[in-house]
Protein backbone atom coordinates (compact mmCIF):
# COMPACT_ATOMS: atom_id res chain seq x y z
CA UNK A 1 0.00 0.00 0.00
CA UNK A 2 1.56 3.43 -1.00
CA UNK A 3 0.26 6.76 -1.15
CA UNK A 4 1.07 8.50 -4.43
CA UNK A 5 -0.45 11.80 -4.09
CA UNK A 6 -2.40 13.92 -2.00
CA UNK A 7 -4.31 16.69 -2.38
CA UNK A 8 -5.99 19.09 0.29
CA UNK A 9 -8.33 21.99 -0.29
CA UNK A 10 -9.35 24.10 2.45
CA UNK A 11 -8.80 21.33 4.86
CA UNK A 12 -8.09 22.68 8.44
CA UNK A 13 -5.13 25.20 7.66
CA UNK A 14 -4.03 23.17 4.75
CA UNK A 15 -5.23 25.66 1.73
CA UNK A 16 -4.49 24.33 -1.54
CA UNK A 17 -1.83 21.28 -0.75
CA UNK A 18 -0.60 18.66 -3.62
CA UNK A 19 1.49 16.44 -1.72
CA UNK A 20 3.70 13.57 -4.22
CA UNK A 21 5.66 11.36 -1.22
CA UNK A 22 8.20 9.02 -1.94
CA UNK A 23 7.61 5.26 -1.68
CA UNK A 24 9.78 4.69 1.40
CA UNK A 25 10.41 7.18 4.31
CA UNK A 26 9.51 10.59 4.06
CA UNK A 27 10.38 12.89 7.24
CA UNK A 28 7.95 15.97 7.53
CA UNK A 29 9.30 18.82 9.16
CA UNK A 30 7.92 22.13 10.32
CA UNK A 31 7.19 24.44 13.43
CA UNK A 32 4.47 23.83 15.70
CA UNK A 33 1.44 24.54 14.62
CA UNK A 34 2.25 24.75 10.37
CA UNK A 35 -0.09 21.58 9.66
CA UNK A 36 1.56 18.95 9.95
CA UNK A 37 -0.18 16.90 12.38
CA UNK A 38 -3.63 18.28 9.84
CA UNK A 39 -1.55 16.34 6.92
CA UNK A 40 -1.63 12.95 8.48
CA UNK A 41 -4.69 13.19 9.83
CA UNK A 42 -5.96 14.06 6.16
CA UNK A 43 -4.61 10.93 5.10
CA UNK A 44 -5.87 8.63 7.81
CA UNK A 45 -9.47 9.87 6.80
CA UNK A 46 -8.73 7.68 3.76
CA UNK A 47 -9.18 4.90 5.87
CA UNK A 48 -12.69 4.93 6.81
CA UNK A 49 -12.16 5.83 10.04
CA UNK A 50 -12.64 9.53 11.84
CA UNK A 51 -10.45 12.07 12.93
CA UNK A 52 -7.94 10.16 14.98
CA UNK A 53 -7.81 13.43 17.38
CA UNK A 54 -11.46 12.94 17.94
CA UNK A 55 -12.60 15.75 15.90
CA UNK A 56 -16.13 16.61 14.55
CA UNK A 57 -15.95 16.64 10.50
CA UNK A 58 -17.24 20.39 11.02
CA UNK A 59 -13.96 21.27 12.39
CA UNK A 60 -11.73 19.84 9.57
CA UNK A 61 -13.32 22.54 7.07
CA UNK A 62 -11.09 25.29 6.78
CA UNK A 63 -12.55 28.60 8.82
CA UNK A 64 -14.60 30.69 6.22
CA UNK A 65 -14.44 27.80 3.88
CA UNK A 66 -18.01 26.02 2.62
CA UNK A 67 -16.42 22.63 2.51
CA UNK A 68 -13.05 20.77 1.85
CA UNK A 69 -12.22 18.32 -0.56
CA UNK A 70 -9.61 15.55 -0.51
CA UNK A 71 -8.09 13.49 -3.13
CA UNK A 72 -5.84 10.12 -2.62
CA UNK A 73 -3.61 8.78 -5.86
CA UNK A 74 -2.57 5.21 -4.25
CA UNK A 75 -1.73 2.16 -5.05
CA UNK A 76 -3.08 -1.11 -3.69
CA UNK A 77 -3.75 -4.33 -5.08
CA UNK A 78 -1.34 -4.14 -7.66
CA UNK A 79 -2.93 -1.25 -9.49
CA UNK A 80 -3.15 2.42 -9.41
CA UNK A 81 -6.72 3.76 -7.37
CA UNK A 82 -8.11 7.00 -6.76
CA UNK A 83 -10.64 7.70 -3.65
CA UNK A 84 -11.97 11.53 -3.08
CA UNK A 85 -13.75 12.69 -0.10
CA UNK A 86 -15.63 15.69 0.80
CA UNK A 87 -16.77 16.99 4.01
CA UNK A 88 -19.78 19.96 2.95
CA UNK A 89 -22.65 20.91 4.96
CA UNK A 90 -21.72 18.40 7.68
CA UNK A 91 -21.84 15.40 5.36
CA UNK A 92 -19.33 13.50 4.14
CA UNK A 93 -19.37 12.61 0.11
CA UNK A 94 -16.84 9.54 -1.11
CA UNK A 95 -16.08 8.64 -4.31
CA UNK A 96 -13.57 5.21 -5.05
CA UNK A 97 -12.27 5.21 -8.36
CA UNK A 98 -14.52 7.23 -9.50
CA UNK A 99 -17.51 5.59 -8.17
CA UNK A 100 -19.82 7.15 -5.63
CA UNK A 101 -19.90 5.17 -2.29
CA UNK A 102 -23.08 4.91 -0.49
CA UNK A 103 -21.08 6.25 3.06
CA UNK A 104 -17.23 6.85 3.45
CA UNK A 105 -17.45 3.91 5.26
CA UNK A 106 -17.18 2.27 1.80
CA UNK A 107 -13.28 3.20 1.67
CA UNK A 108 -13.22 0.56 4.86
CA UNK A 109 -10.20 -1.96 3.70
CA UNK A 110 -9.72 -0.37 0.52
CA UNK A 111 -6.86 2.18 1.57
CA UNK A 112 -5.16 0.86 4.82
CA UNK A 113 -3.11 2.78 7.73
CA UNK A 114 -1.67 2.91 11.02
CA UNK A 115 -1.45 5.79 12.87
CA UNK A 116 0.96 6.61 16.13
CA UNK A 117 0.47 10.18 18.21
CA UNK A 118 1.41 11.38 20.95
CA UNK A 119 -1.67 11.48 22.16
CA UNK A 120 -2.56 7.53 22.31
CA UNK A 121 -0.35 6.96 25.26
CA UNK A 122 -3.90 7.20 26.75
CA UNK A 123 -4.12 3.90 25.50
CA UNK A 124 -1.59 3.00 28.42
CA UNK A 125 -2.11 5.31 30.99
CA UNK A 126 -6.01 5.89 31.14
CA UNK A 127 -9.42 3.86 31.39
CA UNK A 128 -10.62 1.53 29.58
CA UNK A 129 -12.27 3.26 26.66
CA UNK A 130 -9.48 3.73 25.33
CA UNK A 131 -8.56 0.46 24.80
CA UNK A 132 -12.03 -1.05 23.99
CA UNK A 133 -11.44 1.79 20.57
CA UNK A 134 -8.38 0.12 19.90
CA UNK A 135 -9.36 -3.17 19.59
CA UNK A 136 -12.31 -1.62 17.48
CA UNK A 137 -10.98 0.71 15.36
CA UNK A 138 -8.83 -1.83 14.26
CA UNK A 139 -11.33 -4.32 13.69
CA UNK A 140 -12.98 -2.11 11.99
CA UNK A 141 -10.32 -1.92 9.19
CA UNK A 142 -9.43 -5.55 8.77
CA UNK A 143 -13.49 -6.38 9.41
CA UNK A 144 -16.63 -4.26 7.08
CA UNK A 145 -19.16 -6.07 8.52
CA UNK A 146 -17.62 -5.26 12.28
CA UNK A 147 -18.82 -1.87 12.27
CA UNK A 148 -22.13 -2.82 11.38
CA UNK A 149 -22.33 -5.21 14.19
CA UNK A 150 -20.55 -2.52 16.65
CA UNK A 151 -23.17 0.04 15.51
CA UNK A 152 -26.37 -1.77 16.18
CA UNK A 153 -24.97 -2.99 19.69
CA UNK A 154 -24.40 0.46 20.29
CA UNK A 155 -27.75 1.09 19.45
CA UNK A 156 -29.60 -1.40 21.04
CA UNK A 157 -27.20 -0.65 24.39
CA UNK A 158 -28.98 3.00 23.97
CA UNK A 159 -32.04 1.79 24.12
CA UNK A 160 -31.94 -1.52 26.68
CA UNK A 161 -30.55 1.82 29.49
CA UNK A 162 -33.20 4.16 28.31
CA UNK A 163 -35.91 1.17 29.54
CA UNK A 164 -33.58 0.68 32.56
CA UNK A 165 -34.23 4.07 33.58
CA UNK A 166 -38.11 3.82 33.19
CA UNK A 167 -38.96 0.85 34.74
CA UNK A 168 -38.64 2.13 38.17
CA UNK A 169 -41.44 4.40 37.26
CA UNK A 170 -43.47 2.29 35.30
CA UNK A 171 -42.68 -1.28 36.36
CA UNK A 172 -44.82 -3.38 33.78
CA UNK A 173 -41.97 -2.25 31.32
CA UNK A 174 -39.22 -4.87 32.58
CA UNK A 175 -41.26 -7.61 31.20
CA UNK A 176 -39.83 -5.85 27.54
CA UNK A 177 -35.99 -6.20 28.84
CA UNK A 178 -35.69 -9.71 27.57
CA UNK A 179 -36.47 -8.65 23.98
CA UNK A 180 -33.30 -6.38 24.32
CA UNK A 181 -31.45 -8.98 26.41
CA UNK A 182 -31.41 -11.20 23.54
CA UNK A 183 -30.48 -8.81 21.21
CA UNK A 184 -27.77 -7.48 23.71
CA UNK A 185 -26.41 -11.19 23.89
CA UNK A 186 -26.13 -12.15 20.34
CA UNK A 187 -24.45 -9.17 19.41
CA UNK A 188 -22.24 -8.71 21.93
CA UNK A 189 -21.13 -12.20 22.10
CA UNK A 190 -20.13 -11.45 18.25
CA UNK A 191 -18.27 -8.24 19.43
CA UNK A 192 -16.01 -10.11 22.61
CA UNK A 193 -15.43 -13.18 20.37
CA UNK A 194 -13.97 -10.87 17.44
CA UNK A 195 -11.89 -8.96 20.14
CA UNK A 196 -10.41 -12.24 21.62
CA UNK A 197 -9.45 -13.65 18.23
CA UNK A 198 -7.66 -10.26 17.05
CA UNK A 199 -5.76 -9.91 20.38
CA UNK A 200 -4.49 -13.63 20.77
CA UNK A 201 -2.79 -12.49 17.10
CA UNK A 202 -2.28 -9.02 18.28
CA UNK A 203 -0.34 -10.14 21.47
CA UNK A 204 2.06 -12.17 19.50
CA UNK A 205 3.21 -9.50 17.03
CA UNK A 206 3.05 -6.65 19.99
CA UNK A 207 5.17 -8.85 21.84
CA UNK A 208 7.28 -9.43 19.21
CA UNK A 209 8.10 -5.61 18.48
CA UNK A 210 8.09 -4.97 21.66
CA UNK A 211 11.22 -7.48 22.20
CA UNK A 212 12.97 -5.49 19.66
CA UNK A 213 12.07 -1.55 20.75
CA UNK A 214 13.47 -2.82 24.44
CA UNK A 215 16.51 -5.08 23.36
CA UNK A 216 14.84 -7.73 25.50
CA UNK A 217 14.99 -6.44 28.34
CA UNK A 218 11.17 -6.62 29.03
CA UNK A 219 8.52 -8.92 28.34
CA UNK A 220 4.81 -7.72 26.80
CA UNK A 221 1.46 -9.40 27.74
CA UNK A 222 -1.83 -8.49 26.40
CA UNK A 223 -5.14 -10.04 28.05
CA UNK A 224 -8.67 -9.38 27.45
CA UNK A 225 -10.56 -8.99 30.56
CA UNK A 226 -14.52 -9.88 30.10
CA UNK A 227 -16.62 -8.21 32.43
CA UNK A 228 -18.99 -12.03 31.34
CA UNK A 229 -18.03 -14.91 30.20
CA UNK A 230 -21.85 -15.74 30.00
CA UNK A 231 -23.83 -12.90 28.71
CA UNK A 232 -27.04 -14.33 29.01
CA UNK A 233 -26.54 -15.51 32.39
CA UNK A 234 -24.67 -12.32 33.80
CA UNK A 235 -27.72 -9.37 32.42
CA UNK A 236 -30.27 -12.02 34.28
CA UNK A 237 -28.29 -12.08 37.16
CA UNK A 238 -27.51 -8.47 37.02
CA UNK A 239 -31.23 -6.86 36.23
CA UNK A 240 -31.82 -5.53 39.55
CA UNK A 241 -28.59 -3.97 39.60
CA UNK A 242 -29.01 -2.46 36.55
CA UNK A 243 -32.39 -1.15 36.84
CA UNK A 244 -31.12 0.53 40.31
CA UNK A 245 -28.43 1.92 38.28
CA UNK A 246 -30.12 2.89 34.99
CA UNK A 247 -27.37 1.40 32.92
CA UNK A 248 -26.32 -1.73 31.49
CA UNK A 249 -23.57 -2.94 33.64
CA UNK A 250 -21.95 -6.09 31.77
CA UNK A 251 -21.04 -7.03 28.44
CA UNK A 252 -18.39 -6.27 25.62
CA UNK A 253 -18.89 -2.09 25.93
CA UNK A 254 -17.52 -2.66 29.50
CA UNK A 255 -14.78 -5.04 28.73
CA UNK A 256 -10.92 -4.45 29.08
CA UNK A 257 -7.39 -5.41 27.46
CA UNK A 258 -5.02 -5.71 30.38
CA UNK A 259 -1.15 -5.21 29.17
CA UNK A 260 1.48 -6.19 31.57
CA UNK A 261 5.30 -5.67 31.49
CA UNK A 262 6.86 -8.65 32.83
CA UNK A 263 3.57 -9.76 34.31
CA UNK A 264 2.90 -6.36 36.19
CA UNK A 265 -0.11 -3.47 34.84
CA UNK A 266 1.99 -1.33 32.59
CA UNK A 267 -0.86 1.26 33.55
CA UNK A 268 0.03 1.24 37.16
CA UNK A 269 3.65 0.81 37.34
CA UNK A 270 5.44 1.45 33.24
CA UNK A 271 7.52 4.10 33.19
CA UNK A 272 6.75 7.20 30.40
CA UNK A 273 9.24 5.65 27.82
CA UNK A 274 7.70 2.01 28.63
CA UNK A 275 4.15 3.52 28.12
CA UNK A 276 5.31 4.97 24.71
CA UNK A 277 7.52 1.71 23.88
CA UNK A 278 3.89 -0.34 24.52
CA UNK A 279 1.93 2.03 22.05
CA UNK A 280 4.26 2.10 19.47
CA UNK A 281 4.20 -1.69 19.73
CA UNK A 282 0.61 -2.03 19.72
CA UNK A 283 0.10 0.17 16.21
CA UNK A 284 3.17 -1.53 14.54
CA UNK A 285 1.44 -5.21 15.66
CA UNK A 286 -1.94 -3.37 14.28
CA UNK A 287 0.05 -3.07 11.06
CA UNK A 288 1.08 -6.78 10.88
CA UNK A 289 -2.18 -7.64 11.39
CA UNK A 290 -3.70 -5.80 8.73
CA UNK A 291 -0.89 -6.78 6.21
CA UNK A 292 -1.74 -10.45 6.98
CA UNK A 293 -5.43 -10.03 6.18
CA UNK A 294 -4.81 -8.00 3.23
CA UNK A 295 -1.36 -9.35 2.08
CA UNK A 296 -0.36 -5.64 1.80
CA UNK A 297 1.69 -3.23 4.37
CA UNK A 298 -0.60 -0.68 5.19
CA UNK A 299 0.98 2.73 5.37
CA UNK A 300 2.24 3.79 8.39
CA UNK A 301 1.74 7.22 10.38
CA UNK A 302 3.76 8.46 13.16
CA UNK A 303 3.13 11.81 14.77
CA UNK A 304 6.04 13.22 16.19
CA UNK A 305 7.38 10.00 17.30
CA UNK A 306 11.33 10.73 17.04
CA UNK A 307 11.38 13.31 20.16
CA UNK A 308 10.02 10.73 22.39
CA UNK A 309 12.22 7.69 21.79
CA UNK A 310 16.12 7.06 22.13
CA UNK A 311 18.26 6.88 20.17
CA UNK A 312 18.55 2.62 19.62
CA UNK A 313 14.68 2.45 19.78
CA UNK A 314 14.84 5.33 17.00
CA UNK A 315 16.71 2.66 14.76
CA UNK A 316 15.00 -0.20 15.94
CA UNK A 317 12.12 1.44 14.83
CA UNK A 318 13.29 2.87 11.23
CA UNK A 319 14.82 -0.37 10.46
CA UNK A 320 11.62 -2.42 11.29
CA UNK A 321 9.62 -0.10 8.88
CA UNK A 322 11.99 0.05 6.21
CA UNK A 323 9.76 -1.64 3.41
CA UNK A 324 6.78 0.22 4.48
CA UNK A 325 5.63 3.64 3.04
CA UNK A 326 6.62 6.13 6.43
CA UNK A 327 5.14 9.67 7.41
CA UNK A 328 7.12 10.97 10.37
CA UNK A 329 6.20 14.40 11.54
CA UNK A 330 9.08 16.33 13.84
CA UNK A 331 9.74 19.71 14.57
CA UNK A 332 13.67 19.69 13.78
CA UNK A 333 15.01 17.94 10.04
CA UNK A 334 17.82 16.69 12.56
CA UNK A 335 15.72 14.83 14.57
CA UNK A 336 15.73 12.42 11.26
CA UNK A 337 19.47 12.16 10.94
CA UNK A 338 19.66 8.28 10.88
CA UNK A 339 16.79 8.18 7.65
CA UNK A 340 19.36 8.65 5.40
CA UNK A 341 17.69 8.08 1.63
CA UNK A 342 14.45 8.92 2.88
CA UNK A 343 12.36 12.36 1.41
CA UNK A 344 12.34 15.12 3.40
CA UNK A 345 9.45 17.92 3.30
CA UNK A 346 9.08 21.24 5.13
CA UNK A 347 5.68 22.32 6.22
CA UNK A 348 5.14 25.85 6.44
CA UNK A 349 2.02 27.57 7.28
CA UNK A 350 -0.72 25.23 5.37
CA UNK A 351 1.88 24.93 3.03
CA UNK A 352 4.00 21.31 1.91
CA UNK A 353 7.34 21.29 -0.42
CA UNK A 354 10.46 19.57 -1.04
CA UNK A 355 13.28 20.43 1.27
CA UNK A 356 16.70 19.18 0.86
CA UNK A 357 17.11 15.58 -0.58
CA UNK A 358 18.38 14.20 2.65
CA UNK A 359 18.28 15.61 6.26
CA UNK A 360 22.33 16.81 7.10
N1 LIG B 1 -10.61 24.18 10.66
C1 LIG B 1 -9.47 24.87 10.68
N2 LIG B 1 -9.29 25.95 9.89
C2 LIG B 1 -8.14 26.66 9.89
N3 LIG B 1 -7.07 26.32 10.65
C3 LIG B 1 -7.18 25.25 11.46
C4 LIG B 1 -8.37 24.46 11.51
N4 LIG B 1 -8.17 23.45 12.38
C5 LIG B 1 -6.92 23.62 12.85
N5 LIG B 1 -6.30 24.68 12.31
C6 LIG B 1 -4.94 25.19 12.56
O1 LIG B 1 -3.98 24.37 11.94
C7 LIG B 1 -2.73 24.68 12.52
C8 LIG B 1 -1.77 23.54 12.37
O2 LIG B 1 -2.18 22.44 13.17
P1 LIG B 1 -1.34 21.08 13.27
O3 LIG B 1 -1.92 20.34 14.40
O4 LIG B 1 -1.28 20.39 11.97
O5 LIG B 1 0.11 21.64 13.64
P2 LIG B 1 1.50 20.87 13.68
O6 LIG B 1 2.33 21.34 12.54
O7 LIG B 1 1.28 19.41 13.79
O8 LIG B 1 2.12 21.45 15.01
P3 LIG B 1 2.84 20.75 16.29
O9 LIG B 1 4.30 20.66 15.96
O10 LIG B 1 2.60 21.74 17.37
O11 LIG B 1 2.20 19.44 16.54
C9 LIG B 1 -3.04 25.14 13.94
O12 LIG B 1 -2.55 26.43 14.13
C10 LIG B 1 -4.55 25.14 14.01
O13 LIG B 1 -5.05 26.28 14.67
MG1 LIG C 1 1.36 18.10 15.39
Amino acid sequence: MKILSLTCRSYRNLGEVRFEPRSGVNVIWGENAQGKTNLLEAMWLFTGGHSFRGAKDSELVQHEAAGTQLELGFYSEEREQSASLTIEGGRRHAQLNGIDLRSSNGLVGHFCAVIFSPEHISLVREGPANRRNFLDAALCQLKPGYVRLLNRYQHTLLQRNALLKDIPRHRELADTLPIWDARIVQDGTQIAAHRKQYLTRLSTAAAAVYNGLSHGKEQLGLVYLSTADDLAGALREGRERDIRQGFTGVGPHRDDMEILLDGSSARSYGSQGQKRSIVLALKLAEAAMLEETTGEKPVVLLDDVLSELDSSRQDYLLNHLSDCQVFITCCEPEQAQSLRGGGLYRVENGCVCPARPNPA
